[in-house]
């Protein structure tokens, strides 16, 4: 099995049943963000190993708990054992290899792509040390619908990720054409109250600010964040949902805000 620090951030298991050989396979973008990374799995032990913790390779394999898969894990911790690989708190020690420099569209391609992709407009809304915060975003994504989940990124810079890690919850409030104003607000107003001055905002869930005249809106308790790259992930359960029919929703498309149906000069 093969432990993966990707350059994004995520770390995760390959060839899960594979147990002839572990090693940890890094990306020689990831700069800076190695020693962190490593530290998240074990400890390292000069510049060619690391001591990882079983339990962890045990929960990112995905099969923890199935009979064949614990025998053949069991089976390498063993071998590693009598090899002298695992030391007295039960850590198993592992080769750092570097996988080659891939190549990686440039900034600017990135966003000429991502700019042609059509996307709607959501505030998100939480609470930030007493206050009510919010942010405009485009990154709002259906997850699943059993159990019932949206998700979103923020840039780690913005003071609402720090909001939302604390809060663990959120409101997702989807913007039609006559939200337009609305979003100048959000985005050119300070970080509190001040970004709350247009619109007709009520206290809901964990009296989180809801849009009540929202093309829909839901009400979220935070399940799951994970950092990638330069945002992170909130993925929301939703508790309670509200929308209506006929609007005509704010749609984010060619670096310009648009609303869906021409005519309306949003
Ligand atoms: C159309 C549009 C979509 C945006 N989508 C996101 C997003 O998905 N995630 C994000 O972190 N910022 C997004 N932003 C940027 C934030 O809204 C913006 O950085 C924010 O106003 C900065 O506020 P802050 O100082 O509180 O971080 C978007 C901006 C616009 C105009």
């Amino acid at each position: 099995m093969r432990l993966y620090l990707g350059l994004s951030g995520a770390i995760t298991l390959i060839e899960p049943v594979d147990f002839r050989r572990l090693d940890v396979l890094i990306d020689p973008q990831i700069n800076g963000r190695l020693d962190p990374a490593i530290a998240r799995i074990g400890h390292r032990d000069g510049d060619q190993h690391v001591w990882l913790c079983p339990q962890i390779l045990r929960f990112l394999s995905g099969h923890a708990g199935e009979a064949d898969w614990e025998a053949g894990f069991g089976g390498m911790l063993a071998y590693a054992a009598k090899a002298g690989w695992v030391n007295g708190e039960g850590m198993v020690r592992a080769h750092l290899t570097w996988v080659e420099n891939r190549e990686m569209v440039s900034h600017d391609d990135f966003k000429a792509a991502m700019r042609a992709l059509p996307a709607g407009i959501a505030a998100i809304t939480t609470l930030g040390g007493g206050e009510p915060a919010a942010l405009i975003v485009s990154s709002l994504t259906s997850i699943s619908a059993d159990p019932p989940m949206v998700g979103f990124f923020i840039n780690e810079k913005s003071p609402m990720a720090g909001h939302l890690l604390e809060t663990q919850k959120f409101v997702a409030n989807i913007l039609g054409h006559e939200h337009a104003r609305l979003v100048q607000t959000v985005l050119s107003q300070p970080q509190g109250n001040a970004r709350f001055a247009g619109g007709s905002w009520a206290a809901g869930y964990g009296d989180i600010p809801v849009l009540q005249d929202a093309v829909a809106s839901m009400e979220c308790d935070i399940v799951h964040n994970w950092r990638l790259g330069t945002h992170r992930l909130f993925v929301g359960l939703i508790r309670h949902a509200a929308s209506r029919t006929g609007a005509n929703p704010l749609v984010n498309f060619g670096a310009e805000i648009r609303s869906l149906q021409a005519g309306d000069g949003a």
